[in-house]
């Protein structure tokens, strides 16, 4: 897949960890796109230029969180004109977002995010339902699955090894946003720090190209974490953790929303 990963600028594409996006129609596939995740990925992609499929089991779901995206982008793009006094509405380059059943998102995109909830039964049931749409593709896995600490059941297997076994057929999946919360994805504000978020993946390529996606989002930067074996130790950075802090620092009063699937 030619993502446009040649150096430099010269058809005007936007630089990022080495890949240019260019102008073609790269379609960013969200499986599914109506989380708090998705969501807020969508919402950097389209401002970098990228167009999203926001997917869903449910179609009309899928519509109506691509349309209150496409309505916020365009008011950022009218309060941006307004702010410099002209009378343009295309300052930037924006994606746009479709919203689509989950099925013809995985057909259709070239990169997919996967970032669903439900049961270890309910995600491998979507994933072998999606599979003759998903072979070759990379899949960024953006999923946690809250066993992992559980070495008595599970070894050194992950929530991206199970993803990748369940989906039954050869995909190039590799890892972002893992150990990251929604609200910092939502809000912004990093107050001057980099956020970095480790890019685990099999594909020299679906790497690079993963760090060129995770750093369109402002502020944000992948590293490159090795191959899929090692997202078993990426996973224990993320639930467990901020599981603890919940209870730590959160006095009953905020919940970071994780929790464990079993
Ligand atoms: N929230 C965070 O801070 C955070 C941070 C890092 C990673 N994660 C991980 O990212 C994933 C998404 O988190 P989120 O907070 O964005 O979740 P979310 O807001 O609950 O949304 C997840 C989406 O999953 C789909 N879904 C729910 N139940 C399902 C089922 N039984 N089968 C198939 N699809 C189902 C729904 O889409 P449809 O109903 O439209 O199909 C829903 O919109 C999770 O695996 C989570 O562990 C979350």
């Amino acid at each position: 897949m030619d993502l446009g990963s040649s150096r430099g600028h010269g058809d005007g594409g936007r630089c990022r960890g080495g890949v240019v996006w260019t102008s073609k129609q790269i379609e960013v596939g969200m499986l599914p796109g109506t989380g708090r995740m998705a969501k807020a990925l969508a919402k950097h992609f389209c401002r970098a230029g990228l167009h999203v499929l926001v997917g869903s089991r449910d179609p009309s779901k899928a519509e109506v969180v691509a349309t209150s995206l496409n309505h916020h982008l365009h008011e950022d793009v009218s309060g941006s004109a307004t702010f410099l006094g002209s009378s343009s509405t295309s300052l930037m380059p924006m994606g746009t977002a479709v919203g689509l059943p989950n099925r013809d998102v995985a057909s259709r995109a070239q990169i997919i995010v996967w970032s669903p909830r439900g049961t270890l039964e309910e995600r491998a049931s979507l994933l072998k339902e999606l599979a003759p749409h998903l072979h070759g593709k990379i899949i960024v896995d953006v999923s946690n699955i809250g066993y992992c600490i559980d070495e008595a059941e599970w070894g050194q297997s992950s929530s991206t090894l199970f993803n990748q076994a369940a989906l039954g057929v050869d995909a190039r999946w590799t890892t972002a946003f893992k150990a990251t919360f929604a609200h910092v994805l939502e809000n912004g504000g990093h107050e001057g720090r980099v956020e970095s978020t480790i890019v685990c993946g099999d594909d020299a390529d679906a790497v690079k190209t993963t760090i060129a996606l995770v750093e369109t989002v402002p502020g944000f930067v992948g590293i490159h974490g090795g191959g899929l074996k090692n997202t078993k130790i990426l996973e224990l950075l993320g639930p467990p953790w901020l599981i603890e802090l919940d209870k730590l620092n959160a006095h009953g009063s905020h919940s970071s929303g994780w929790h464990y699937v079993t």
